[in-house]
């Protein structure tokens, strides 16, 4: 389970979530949706342990962030990736002199001690999910995200994610500009991680299209930092057919 208590978070001075409980179970998907601004990607940051993100504890509210009983709330970004916390980015970054086969072996090794794979078997599987994902595995020889298209980025951030052997993940906007078969390719291969491994998702979108292969459980609206409203799918409709602003 993936607790998130009384989460309050500051950047530069300014509060901008201002108390979110939220939970996931494995293998359960979790939608978040909410006007551009409101709040999406600060909660995605600060679960993930972003330095920019203060997450704010004071002696009557304390903010915590659990995942199967273990307190993530003070550690280490690369601590929490190593519990098992993993978020696909909106904006994956580019690091040139890195290739990107070299570190998904690196990321590989360090997500599964004990795994006794070579690297020819890990390049020829790496080399499979990179085709299955519509993605040119000439690419893997590339530094990371270097001069890659957006639709080429987030495949690499699904890569990353198939090797961190994860068990809650957080999608950010993985679908935007992604082409209708890079989508589907996409939202399958999350998919079926769920559900073989039971890994609980995060779904932060703008848009239903994605749900067609990830069918959330639970759909949470976020307005200003906190949760303004929480339904099922009629809640999308309603938020389709009025918009977040006829939708108070
Ligand atoms: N490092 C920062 N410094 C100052 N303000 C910030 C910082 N990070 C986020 N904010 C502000 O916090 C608010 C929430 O931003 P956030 O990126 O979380 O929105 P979002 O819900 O993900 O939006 P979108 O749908 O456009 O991706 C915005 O007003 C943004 O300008
Ligand atoms: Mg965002």
């Amino acid at each position: 389970m993936l607790t998130i208590k009384n989460l309050r978070v500051f950047t530069e001075n300014k509060e901008i979530i201002k108390g979110i409980d939220l939970d996931a179970k494995p293998g359960e998907v979790v939608a978040i949706m909410g006007p551009n601004g409101s709040g999406k990607t600060t909660l995605a940051y600060a679960l993930t342990g972003h330095p920019n993100y203060q997450i704010t504890n004071d002696k009557f509210l304390i903010s915590k962030i659990e995942l199967n009983g273990d307190d993530l709330t003070d550690l280490e970004p690369h601590e929490r990736s190593l519990k098992g916390l993993f978020m696909v980015n909106q904006y994956p970054v580019a690091i040139p002199g890195l290739t990107t086969q070299s570190y998904l072996w690196q990321l590989y090794k360090k997500h599964n001690v004990g795994v006794k794979t070579s690297l020819l078997e890990f390049r020829k599987w790496i080399t499979q999910q990179a085709e299955k994902l519509g993605l040119d595995p000439e690419l893997l020889r590339r530094g990371l995200n270097d001069g890659f298209s957006g639709g080429e980025k987030k495949k690499v951030e699904v890569l990353q994610m198939l090797v961190s052997n994860p068990k809650y993940v957080v999608l950010d906007e993985v679908d935007s500009g992604l082409d209708i078969d890079a989508l589907r390719k996409i939202a399958q291969t999350v998919a079926k991680m769920a559900k073989d491994l039971k890994v609980g998702i995060l779904l932060i979108t703008h848009h239903r299209d994605i749900f067609a292969y990830l069918k959330p459980s639970v759909v949470h609206v976020i307005r200003d930092g906190v949760i303004s409203r929480t339904g099922d799918m009629s809640l999308v409709d309603e938020i389709e057919s009025t918009g977040y602003e006829g939708n108070q």
